[in-house]
């Protein structure tokens, strides 16, 4: 029994760390099955790939389809063709995917049409906004997935509603959440935080990488100049994915409160949320995070697939209007803003839960 195990993007790594560990255990402990873990090369950078291997001891990955990056259509089908090529010479029994990212759709479309059967962690959210590729690729892999790991019953519910059947769907929390717990205590303070005379609890983390905030630059900068603004004088420090600054370094914007820092990697990433005052994000991962660690999160989005961060959690929908970001910092430094609890199952055992699931599928022959 194979399974391939795809990673591509940032995001990806940290949901796979623990799914590989969970699996070399069940393997020792006598589970018949071998992986392989295929990475697309859609991210590449030593900052966004590289650094991740090594903090999650994630193991050389089997293959490197190196793809690199392109347009929406030029990622996806260079993945699937050499998906495609590296299947037709190896065959797998099964294809583990992760998230939503074009590696997730791409290599899933391949898998199903040479009969391999589909496994999707993290499948059933949906944001409802059809703009964001993430959600097209949320869509297509749960129209063609076997077998469903959901974060939250909601999106059990969503694939419900879709038609999917219960059996073939299963609530085991949150793998990204497995990682961050597993990690806590190994969190490193990045070198710039004494550099910068950083204070605890006394500064604001800033990420921004979705297009529809950053491809324009009059729009990141509006965003940019409303939390400077907003923030009072308090430190933004804002790791610059490799998107954004290509938009940045073509525009003449500075403040003296806004730190511009290389994309940091996972276990520097968290160390700054976890001392953060709060975190201003539009990624989708960062707000599970922030939920677990306690940390007020403004999300500048106006939809979110993980709405549990919102209800459950410390996360607030502010939207993309630039005029939201000030009334609700008023609420954070009023010391007002909501406590949040954690969502159900994300407890850090979600990949046991996932290989346990896996030996009884595999077990039945399915
Ligand atoms: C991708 C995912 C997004 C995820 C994000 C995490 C899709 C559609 N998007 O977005 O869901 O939240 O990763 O970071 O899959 N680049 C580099 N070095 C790299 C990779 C990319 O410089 O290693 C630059 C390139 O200029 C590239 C751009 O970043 O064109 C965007 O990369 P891409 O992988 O297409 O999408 P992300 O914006 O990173």
């Amino acid at each position: 029994m194979l399974i391939d195990i795809i990673a591509g993007a940032r995001p990806n790594f940290v949901k796979i760390s623990p799914i590989i560990n969970a699996l070399k255990k069940a393997q020792s402990g006598g589970f018949d099955v071998r992986y392989r873990l295929i990475h697309t090369g859609q991210h590449y950078d030593p900052k966004l790939s590289g650094s991740f291997f090594e903090q999650l001891d994630i193991p050389f990955p089997d293959v490197n389809l190196e793809v690199g990056s392109g347009t929406q259509a030029q990622q996806t089908g260079q993945i699937m063709a050499k998906y495609e090529q590296l299947l037709l010479n190896l065959p797998s029994n099964y294809c583990l995917v992760v998230g939503d990212v074009n590696s997730t759709l791409a290599t899933s479309i391949v898998a199903k049409k040479m009969g391999i059967k589909i496994i999707h962690v993290e499948a059933g959210i949906r944001s409802g906004d059809l703009n964001m590729p993430e959600e097209i690729n949320r869509i297509v892999t749960d129209a063609i997935t076997d077998y469903f790991f959901t974060t939250t019953k909601q999106a059990g519910q969503n694939l419900k509603n879709s038609g999917i059947s219960d059996d073939r769907i299963f609530f085991v929390g949150n793998t990204m959440i497995d990682t961050l717990l597993n990690q806590m205590h190994k969190l490193i303070e990045p070198p710039f935080f004494k550099q910068l005379s950083l204070v605890k609890n006394e500064y604001i983390v800033l990420t921004l990488h979705r297009p529809s905030n950053v491809d324009q630059s009059e729009n990141l900068i509006s965003l940019l100049k409303a939390v400077v603004q907003a923030s009072k004088g308090m430190k933004i420090i804002f790791p610059v994915h490799p998107r954004t600054f290509k938009v940045l370094s073509q525009v003449d914007f500075s403040s003296e409160y806004l730190n511009l820092v290389e994309p940091l990697s996972y276990l520097e990433f968290n160390y700054l949320v976890k001392y953060a005052k709060a975190v201003i994000t539009d990624s989708g991962g960062v707000t599970e995070e922030t939920t677990v660690m306690g940390i007020p999160c403004m999300t500048l989005r106006n939809t979110t697939e993980r709405p549990e961060t919102c209800v459950i959690g410390t996360n607030e929908l502010l939207g993309t209007n630039p005029e939201a970001i000030k009334p609700a910092m008023e609420t954070l430094f009023a010391g007002k803003w909501k406590k949040g609890s954690i969502p159900e199952k994300w407890d850090g055992k979600t990949s046991e839960r996932i290989v346990i699931e896996l030996q009884k599928i595999f077990a039945k022959g399915l």
